[in-house]
Formats: structure tokens, C-alpha cells, sequence
């Protein structure tokens, strides 16, 4: 099936754009909210979107849910986890309410796009006033409007989420960092992922709509853009006489602005191309989150992958001959259906092989409508949890040693705050995506600085600012 892409129309933004400003004439309305977010950055990222609406209806932000007029819980459901933690955090809420009824709750996202849960919230969860899905974030200012309104509990949720939104408001989180989404979507179906199903089909943004974006982010004085998509090497795949994601990458480095990332890559899609323009483009970070989820060429066939283990690791050589230094993270899922023993030794020997950076390890989470889920061998939960104890036990050993290599060496770090543990210290991270801690004044809070390593300790490293450059 194939979904065609629908670009809002202008109208459509003019029609929201009126019932943010009839918002501020309905008696009764709420006056703050409270953005709760679940999931990855595209989640991250729609909330601040979703802010920016509030913002532009009037709302102002709220120091925390329980005070809020108006609760919105950015919803995720890559994992029954991250599922069960967001309605039981919408649960909680319930009794918020009973104290101050006029309270409004809302659920937005990934979750509420699954098959069956606009009516399983309608049903079990009747303190929620608002549900609506990934597609239509765009229709927030006239689904708040008629809940006001109507004072009744209104639910929208298009099967269709294969829209292309341009000029929402965004309010960021950060002055100097900024997510920048390139493409929205999925069309790759590795057989245990639900992605595709929440968020739609592949659809990529106008190379020109993102480089007035980015020009704009640059004249604020944006230091970093975080460039968003599930799949970046296949931006541009769907808008036939588009540029590809090197040549945006090219354009975007010529912005002026200082640092590029962007996530995520995979690694089916990796072209010499791309691993090229590491070498002339001195805005990207020396740094790639390159997702290979199993050792095993079973497991990965399974998977639905579309590489084999030698192609990562062919993968890792051209990218690391080609640009010295890059670090590359990694997500590895452990107890897949069928997983052997032996599958799983591949998974760590290909940990040793591949030395990580770092890598967000899962246990497989069967996901309703997946391939996967249908799969017969499921491993029993004792043996999945020994599994990834031992993986993350072995990542460590590998994060140490590639933490340790870089110590006497000179990193530029974009400091990002004080420091969690000690508030005397700054933070930051530098182009391989490596926290640095350093004494240092909190006027660099902003600024990109260099900082020799002097010492690693498990997740971090630590520094001195190098000064007189
Ligand atoms: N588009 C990205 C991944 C997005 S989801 C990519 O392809 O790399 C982030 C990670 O969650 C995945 O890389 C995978 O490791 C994990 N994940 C996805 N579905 C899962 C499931 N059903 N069970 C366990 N982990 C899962
Ligand atoms: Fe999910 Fe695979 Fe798409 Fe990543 S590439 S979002 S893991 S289907
Ligand atoms: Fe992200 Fe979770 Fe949705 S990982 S795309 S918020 S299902």
C-alpha cells in the first residue's frame, strides 16, 4: 500500500491560525499547560511544536503538571515499557483531578496512532479530555477550541499520518542547540519495529524549506543543529529532482552554522557519498549513531534488515579510514524470537569487533501488528535479561577503552550547562557526542570551547579548558 504524501495547505495553517486567536475569547479556558514527553527526539521535537502552539493560543508554561491547566503527554510505544510508564503517568493525573476538575488532560503521539487505543482511552480512561495522533499535531489549536467549547472529549485520530506540516511555531528548548527534522516517517518495516506504523511513510521536507530553517537558527546564533529522521541516508528518496542527504548536508554546511549531527543513519543506506563529505564538510560532528541491532546474519535476515554483519563492519572500516577519529554509537536488541545462544555470541563478538563508543541496548518488546510479534521462539525473560547484562557488562569494557584513548587529546566542546554532579563544573559535548566535564565559567554556557582530556571515568571524561586560543 502506498500512501501519498498531503502537504497542509496554507489555508488549512490560516484556518488553525484563527482558532488560536479565537482561543483567547473563550471564557473558561485554560491559561497554562505542561508538555510531558516520552520517546526520541522526533517526540522531543513535536513538543516543542507543540508548545509553540500553546504559546501562540496564549498559554503560558506551568512549573509543573499537577499546576497545570492543560496536561499534554507526548506519547510513545516503540516498547510496552515506554507504553505502560505513559498511561500510568495519564492514570496518576486522574486523581490531580478529582482536586481541581477543570483540569484538562491530554494524549497526543505515537501511542494514541496504534490500532485500537483512541478507543481504548476513550473507554478506560475517561478523565482524558483530548486524544490525537502523530499526523494531524498541526490541528492542536482547533482540537483544544472545541473541547473548551463544547466542555466534551474530543478524539481525533486519522488513519492517514503521511502529512507534510511546514510552518508550525516551535518553541526550543535550548538558545544554541536546535532539532531540525528533514524527512518524517518510516518505510523500511524491520520486522520488529512499530515506527512505521505510527508515523507513516517516508516523506522529506524541501531541501529549501530546511535551509531557510537552518539560515534562520544561524542568525539567532545557534551553535549545533541535531538533523532528524528515521532513516536520513534515504532523504530525498521520495521527492523525485530533490537533492541527496550529502548535497543537503553540503548546502546546510555552508550556513555558516558551526556544528551539524543528524540521526538516524542506516546502515543499508550508507553511501560513499555521505563518508566523503566528512572530509570537506567542517561542520559535522566527527560522530555517527550508526543502529545495528544484532550480530547474528539469522537474527538480522529476521529482522528485516537488509545488511549482513561483514556489511557493518565494511561499514565501520570505509567510515573510520575516511575520517580519523569519528565515533560510532549503536542499538542492539537481545532475545529476538529464535535467538540462539550462539546468535547471541555473535552480537558480542561483534561488540568486541565494532568497539562502540557506546550502545543503547533493548529487550525485545513484541509489538501488536509487527511481524515480530508473530514470530514463534520467544525467549524467556530470564534468559533475555542474563543476555543484555552481559552485553551492557561488555560495552562498558569497550566504552573504557575507547574513553581512555582519548585522553592528552584536545576536543572542542559546545558546553551545555553546569554539571549534574558537581555545579561548580561545566559540561558539554564534544564532536564525538562524549560528555566533557571542566571547571570553567558559566559565561561558556553557550560557547564552544577547547578542552584537553585528562581523565575518563565510565560515562564521561573530563578536562581542562586549553586556554590562550
Ligand atoms: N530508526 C531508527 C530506530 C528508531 S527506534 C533505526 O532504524 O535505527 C530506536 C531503537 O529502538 C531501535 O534502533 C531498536 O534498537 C529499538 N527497538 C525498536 N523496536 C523495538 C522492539 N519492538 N523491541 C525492542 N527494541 C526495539
Ligand atoms: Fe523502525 Fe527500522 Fe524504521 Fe528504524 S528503520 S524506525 S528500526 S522500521
Ligand atoms: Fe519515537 Fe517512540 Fe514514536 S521512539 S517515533 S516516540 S514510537
Amino acid at each position: 500500500m502506498r500512501e501519498e504524501t498531503i502537504r497542509i495547505s496554507p489555508e488549512e495553517m490560516a484556518a488553525q491560525a484563527r482558532f488560536a486567536r479565537d482561543f483567547s475569547r473563550l471564557p473558561g479556558r485554560p491559561r497554562t499547560y505542561f508538555i510531558v514527553t516520552y520517546g526520541c527526539q522526533m517526540n522531543a521535537h513535536d513538543s516543542e511544536k507543540l508548545a509553540g502552539m500553546l504559546e501562540d493560543m496564549g498559554l503560558t508554561a506551568a512549573p509543573a503538571r499537577e499546576e497545570a491547566d492543560f496536561v499534554l503527554h507526548n506519547t510513545c510505544c516503540i516498547r510496552d515499557n515506554a507504553e505502560r510508564k505513559a498511561l500510568g503517568n495519564v492514570t496518576w493525573l486522574k486523581e490531580i483531578k478529582k482536586v481541581r476538575p477543570e483540569m484538562l488532560i491530554g494524549v497526543c503521539g505515537c501511542m494514541v496512532q496504534e490500532p485500537g487505543m483512541a478507543e481504548k482511552l476513550l473507554r478506560q480512561y475517561p478523565f482524558v479530555d483530548m486524544a490525537f495522533g502523530t499526523g494531524n499535531i498541526y490541528r492542536l489549536p482547533e482540537l483544544l477550541y472545541r473541547a473548551v467549547e463544547t466542555r466534551r472529549r474530543v478524539v481525533s485520530v486519522p488513519e492517514e499520518q503521511s502529512t507534510l506540516i511546514e510552518g508550525l511555531p516551535i518553541r526550543r528548548e535550548s538558545d544554541f542547540q536546535a532539532y531540525v527534522t528533514i524527512m518524517y516517517g518510516c518505510n523500511n518495516f524491520c520486522s520488529y519495529c512499530i515506527v512505521p506504523y505510527v508515523r507513516g511513510r517516508e516523506r522529506s521536507r524541501s531541501a529549501d524549506d530546511i535551509l531557510r530553517e537552518v539560515e534562520g537558527l544561524q542568525e539567532k546564533g545557534v551553535q549545533e543543529i541535531m538533523l532528524l529522521g528515521q532513516n536520513v541516508n534515504s532523504y530525498g528518496n521520495d521527492t523525485p529532482g530533490g537533492i541527496s542527504f550529502p548535497k543537503l548536508l553540503r548546502r546546510l554546511g555552508q550556513t555558516g552554522i558551526p556544528r551539524i549531527r543528524f540521526m538516524t543513519s542506516h546502515p543499508k543506506d550508507l553511501s560513499d557519498e555521505l563518508i566523503e563529505e566528512f572530509a570537506v564538510n567542517p561542520a559535522l560532528c566527527r560522530h555517527m549513531h550508526l543502529p545495528v541491532q544484532s550480530g547474528s546474519n539469522g537474527i538480522l535476515q529476521a529482522m528485516n534488515r537488509r545488511y549482513t554483519r561483514e556489511h557493518y563492519l565494511e561499514c565501520l572500516r570505509s567510515l573510520r579510514a575516511a575520517v580519523p577519529g569519528i565515533g560510532v554509537t549503536t542499538d542492539l536488541i537481545v532475545a529476538f524470537p529464535g535467538e540462539t545462544e550462539r546468535d547471541f555470541e555473535d552480537t558480542l563478538s561483534l561488540t568486541r569487533e565494532a568497539e562502540w563508543d557506546s550502545a543503547f541496548t533493548f529487550i525485545f518488546s513484541p509489538r501488536v501488528g509487527t511481524k515480530a510479534a508473530e514470530m514463534p521462539g520467544r525467549i524467556p525473560p530470564e534468559i533475555a535479561t542474563e543476555r543484555i547484562e552481559r552485553l551492557i557488562a561488555l560495552q562498558e569494557e569497550m566504552t573504557q577503552k575507547n574513553f581512555a584513548s582519548l585522553i592528552g587529546q584536545k576536543e572542542s566542546v559546545l558546553v551545555t550547562g553546569a554539571s549534574r554532579r558537581d555545579e561548580k563544573m561545566l559540561t558539554g559535548k564534544c564532536s564525538r557526542l562524549i560528555s566533557v566535564n571542566f571547571a570553567g565559567n558559566p559565561e561558556l554556557i553557550g560557547k564552544i570551547v577547547p578542552v584537553e582530556i585528562t581523565a575518563a571515568s565510565k560515562t564521561t571524561l573530563r578536562g581542562t579548558i586549553v586556554k590562550g586560543e
